[in-house]
């Protein structure tokens, strides 16, 4: 092993993005630990004692009637906030496509693209419980597919469960996916992934024969193993009267205050999206992350610009001798 690299080895314990590096003058041999811009900070909950959540924790957070908590994620940082901030659930849902590649709905992003956002995810998370959302086109044509989809999300995307869209219909794939060992969030109610079948993104479950449809499709994605279903842009009562039906959580999204849970798109909650974005009304911002990203890239333009920046304390010194040499090997033409 090279000296730097032991190095590196015997403070990896001590440092959490720190890079060891070492002065290359051979007398000084100077260490010091700094923080690279580059390296990721690692999870620190671990350290604090938590437990991971577990699908237990989950059932058991549902049978005593506490409210479970989710939040989507699509990139390392994201993920660790959410996990930082406590939520019991992490999704890495396909909402991807529109808040983070900026593609115009769903249907276009694959397979390969949700894995690589989901294995980004989860070198974040170590307590959240996650999900990783199965893309249109890859489960919808046989059990078979659903399943070798929702194994490469674990494999490969290394989520501890997979989420798809669809009721009665979808039971054959759910139980071949939870049979295989695989727990399974189903999503029904509004499915983005189906908009244009749906005539867009408008409320579900809202006449007798809707909300009936509904309660047979919750009842078909428990019986078939779902250990919790999604359900999107449904009336309150309506989602209460499904909860209530239902011996799984359900975790709603535009679907009132009676469900077990909820969740949002982490990107529309803090508000990264620019003003004039649509926002469904479902939608609370907590945060205005857009407008406080645009005041300091804005802030760093001027003071770049007036050369403000970098300032003293963002400086490499070094040593004046050597600085004074290298000017004069300069000018003497050494170079
Ligand atoms: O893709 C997603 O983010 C979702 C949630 C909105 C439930 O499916």
């Amino acid at each position: 092993m090279s000296r730097v690299s032991y190095l590196n080895h015997l403070t990896r314990p001590l440092s959490r993005s720190s890079r060891l590096t070492i002065s290359s003058s051979p007398n000084s041999l100077r260490q010091q630990l700094r923080w690279s811009s580059h390296s990721p900070a690692s999870p620190s909950l671990s350290a604090r004692g938590q437990k991971p959540v577990t699908i237990q924790t989950l059932q058991k957070m549902h049978a005593d009637n506490n409210p479970i908590t989710m939040l989507t994620a699509h990139n390392f940082p994201s993920a660790l906030m959410a996990q930082e901030a406590g939520m019991d659930m992490i999704l890495v849902g396909d909402s991807l496509a529109m808040v983070s590649l900026g593609m115009p709905d769903t249907s276009e992003v694959t397979l390969d693209e949700m894995i690589m956002s989901a294995r980004a995810v989860s070198r974040a998370v170590n307590r959240s419980f996650t999900v990783g959302d199965l893309p249109m086109g890859s489960y919808e044509i046989s059990p078979e597919q659903a399943l070798e989809s929702a194994i490469r999300m674990v494999k490969q995307g290394r989520m501890q469960s997979v989420k798809l869209e669809g009721g009665a219909e979808m039971a054959p794939a759910i139980k071949k996916i939870t049979t295989a060992g695989i727990p399974l969030v189903a999503h029904i109610g509004l499915t983005p992934q189906r908009q244009h079948a749906l005539g867009g993104f408008r409320v579900q479950g809202n006449t007798l024969d809707k909300a009936m449809a509904l309660l047979k499709d919750a009842k078909a994605v428990q019986d078939a193993g779902a250990f919790a279903v999604v359900l999107e842009c449904v009336p309150s009562d309506i989602a209460g009267q499904v909860t209530n039906a239902l011996s799984i959580p359900t975790i709603g999204i535009g679907a009132g205050n009676q469900t077990s849970g909820q969740v949002l798109v982490q990107i529309d909650m803090i508000g990264i999206r620019p003003p004039d974005a649509f926002m469904p009304k479902f939608v609370k911002k907590y945060g205005s992350m857009w407008e406080m990203g645009l005041e300091a890239i804005s802030q760093y333009k001027q003071e770049v610009t007036d050369r403000s920046y970098p300032a003293a304390q963002h400086v490499y010194k070094s040593d004046a001798k050597v600085t004074e040499a290298f000017k004069n090997a300069i000018q003497s033409g050494q170079s």
